[in-house]
């Protein structure tokens, strides 16, 4: 007899129920009144007397066991019915819901910059980011030990102080004059690296635009009209324009160029500092120690070279004060971008 009983525990520890009539037969096999159980209450009266009490608790236990899986098979079918309630209503005719990314503000503005001075005929170099002493410093004049190494200080490797990653994209100037016949009309947009204190102001990595021309008969007013081109372009044909002189070790004469605030419109805001006018980029006539560094005859060819950071202009373009929002990929911040697109 206890053969039978642990028979039918093992069917009912196993059973399944996966729609409403497997559980009305389980229900009909082992709950109801005409169940395998009731078969077995009955069959008491057939044992002998003495083992009748061991014999009723075995059965007893049978029954409590069914009954607890019934409550299971139950639970069970009720969640997987609220699971397919959920998901049920799909109207394939609505638009899909595709959450898609925006254009990071950066890339938007590089992509500007790229198209405004594509139309005027600069073509889109590249360069390495892990550059030598000599194309991100030497051969733009700027002398070993010199100070102006000091504003520019990186990132080296202890075994091999002559690597480094790049300061500025100035060295690309260097690596396309070297290996490329005049004239140049390029822009080499990119990363660059510098050993800095993170904070809203300055990160340790950054992206700049750099642009230059070379060619027979290039002069200032070369470089002026198409910096002015540039800027109408970007910010606006009302936006105003001044050059201030500067100092770059690579350029003779240097300049800085601002334009007029684009936020206040030049009545004077935090921006600005209440000047009305904000920095956009160093720019000059490329001094001819550069142009003969790389092999380029300095009496027959004059050029011109300007670079911008790409973050400063996009903090002035969308007045955002914290450098650091750019690379934390907070999609708050991303989410506000999505006209770009
Ligand atoms: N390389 C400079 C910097 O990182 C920016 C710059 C200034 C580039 C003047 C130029 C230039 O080509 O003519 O600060």
């Amino acid at each position: 007899m206890s053969e039978k009983i642990k028979a039918l525990k093992a069917e009912i520890s196993a059973a399944t129920a996966k729609t409403q009539d497997e559980l009305e037969a389980y229900r009909l096999k082992f709950i109801s009144r005409k169940s395998v159980l009731g078969d077995l209450f009955a069959d008491i009266k057939n044992i002998a007397p003495e083992d009748r009490k061991a014999f009723g608790q075995e059965v007893n236990e049978v029954k409590q066991l069914a009954e607890e899986k019934f409550k299971e098979l139950i639970a069970g079918l009720e969640s997987a019915d609220t699971g397919n309630k959920s998901s049920a209503p799909v109207d394939l005719t609505l638009p899909p819901n595709i959450n898609l990314g925006t254009v990071h503000p950066l890339t938007y503005v590089h992509n500007r910059i790229v198209e405004i001075f594509q139309k005027i005929g600069f073509n889109v170099a590249d360069g390495p980011e892990i550059e030598d002493d000599f194309h991100n410093f030497t051969a733009l004049n700027f002398p070993e030990n010199h100070p102006a190494r000091e504003m520019q200080d990186t990132f080296f490797i202890e075994s091999n102080p002559d690597i480094a990653l790049r300061t500025h994209t100035s060295s690309v100037q260097i690596r396309i004059m070297e290996n490329q016949k005049p004239p140049f009309r390029a822009l080499a947009p990119g990363r660059v690296f510098r050993n800095e204190a993170i904070s809203a102001r300055a990160h340790c990595f950054f992206h700049q635009v750099e642009g230059f021309f070379v060619d027979k008969n290039v002069g200032l007013v070369d470089l002026k009209q198409t910096l002015y081109y540039f800027a109408k372009e970007l910010f606006g044909q009302d936006t105003k324009v001044r050059f201030r002189p500067s100092y770059f070790p690579f350029t003779e004469p240097s300049a800085e160029m601002d334009i007029s605030c684009n936020i206040c419109k030049g009545k004077g805001c935090n921006i600005c500092k209440y000047s009305g006018w904000v920095e956009i980029l160093g720019s000059g006539m490329i001094d001819p120690n550069v142009l003969e560094n790389c092999g380029i005859d300095s009496e027959e060819y004059t050029g011109f070279a300007f670079g911008m950071g790409i973050e400063r202009i996009a903090m002035l373009k969308f007045q955002v004060n914290d450098l650091r929002l750019y690379s934390e990929n907070d999609v708050r911040f991303l989410n506000q971008f999505k006209h770009l697109s």
